[in-house]
């Protein structure tokens, strides 16, 4: 048996098996190019789920991790450290809201946090308990921990888990009219939303949904809070989504490429909420970690460039154009949709469900793709990718699916 079996035997009887990995293992990155350990190359449409933004590799991330860590790699959050102090100050000027930003380690606590942040602000505001309802949207992905979970208005994530928290109320995506029957009671504290849904099938809001949505939070007194851990940071094209709505949130969530592949999350809390949690109120150990913080500032700096920005929609261009000739050859398409490098591919009904099936024939061609649910191919590439490797992954998407439709 050779070496690669024997490790991901190994990985099958030891991880708790909650994912399904493919049956490679990755070994380097360079841009948006990964190898195995047996050598064999692909190209990286994936980019660890909307994380490697800066591709991989990127020299000037790796200089920031390296330089810290000969420095100090932790101190909590008993003791100062500089970079975390470092990168607050310039995500909420980044952001151009956030008047305080609380650190953490991933999406879910970052959500975790603005859930609890929310319930603290309308204990505040002297509402009982039942009125401090959270209204969240079908085909949701806000993370897995309990309340995250709970928010995350699909069933499918919450199954078996009962009892849930309380105090979240599910509406359709897009529907004005169903939020303004949700909210009409006068109980709701916050509206939680993606300005794009990832999980959920690569979804954008509709044009004016977001600032709908923020005129509901006004006249009812509610919060707004926008979750952009997959579609911020650049994916759309702009810094932060909602800076191409001009709509602006009372609580912003990052994390995924706020690191570019180190682990860490953020909450970004606007005037209404800034002053809300004060000593004690919430923690985390490792939260504001420096060698986290030293390269989220890189990654923030970079992310933020209009070198960057300009290739997002150079190449959100490029890639929609490619993916609308495989349509016209293949007619497997229902919907090509998303916004900038965040691009859904929906099935039509006569593939339905069959999402999985391509992704294993794009992996035999060399492409590391993912889906977005069973129906949907997730397009999620680094921001820094070029012409090159977005007409390289086309290529061996094309062979994909040419096996695909001949099998
Ligand atoms: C929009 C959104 N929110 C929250 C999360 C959860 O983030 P994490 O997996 O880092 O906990 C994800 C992860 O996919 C996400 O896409």
């Amino acid at each position: 048996m050779n070496r690669t079996a024997d490790l991901v035997l190994t990985a099958k009887r030891r991880m708790l098996p909650i994912y399904r990995p493919r049956e490679l293992v990755l070994e380097r990155g360079q841009g948006a190019r990964v190898w195995d350990r047996d050598g064999r190359e692909f190209v990286d449409f994936a980019a660890g789920i909307a994380v490697c933004s800066l591709g991989h590799g990127d020299p000037d991330l790796q200089a920031a991790l390296t330089e810290q860590a000969g420095r100090l790699w932790h101190t909590s959050n008993v003791f100062y450290s500089e970079p975390p102090i470092r990168l607050v100050e310039e995500l909420a000027a980044a952001s151009g809201f956030a008047e305080r930003v609380f650190l953490c380690n991933s999406g879910s606590e970052a959500n975790e946090a603005a859930i609890k942040l929310v319930r603290r602000w309308a204990s505040q505001q002297g509402r009982e308990a039942g009125r401090r309802v959270i209204l969240t949207f079908r085909g949701s992905f806000h993370g897995r921990t309990l309340a995250a979970v709970t928010a995350t208005a699909q069933p499918k994530y919450q199954e078996g888990y009962e009892p849930l928290p309380g105090g979240f109320r599910y509406v359709d995506f897009n529907d004005e009219v169903a939020v303004e029957a949700a909210m009409a009671a006068g109980d709701v504290a916050a509206v939680m939303v993606e300005p794009v849904q990832g999980e959920g099938g690569v979804m954008p809001a509709k044009p004016g949904f977001l600032r709908f949505l923020r005129e509901q939070c006004d006249r009812h007194g509610a919060l707004l809070v926008l979750d952009e851990i997959q579609c911020g940071m650049g994916r759309t094209g702009e810094l932060f989504a909602c800076h191409g709505e001009g709509v602006v949130p009372d609580i912003l969530t990052l994390a995924k490429a706020l690191g570019g592949g180190f682990p860490i999350g953020a909450l970004l809390a606007g005037p209404k909420v800034a002053e809300v949690m004060q000593f004690g109120a919430h923690g985390s150990t490792f939260g504001g970690n420096p060698l986290a913080a030293a390269v989220a500032r890189v990654a923030l700096r970079k992310l933020a460039s209009p070198a960057v920005l300009g290739n997002v929609a150079r190449q959100a261009d490029r890639l929609r154009a490619g993916l609308a000739a495989l349509d016209a050859e293949f007619g497997l398409f229902a919907q090509v949709r998303g916004r900038g490098l965040m691009i859904g591919a929906a099935l039509g009904p006569d593939h339905a469900g069959r999402a999985g099936e391509i992704l294993d024939h794009c992996a035999r061609h060399g492409l590391l793709l993912l889906q977005a649910g069973p129906d949907v191919l997730r397009f999620v590439p680094a921001l820094t990718i070029s012409d090159a490797d977005i007409d390289e992954g086309l290529a061996r998407l094309r062979a994909a699916l040419a096996d695909f439709v001949a099998a």
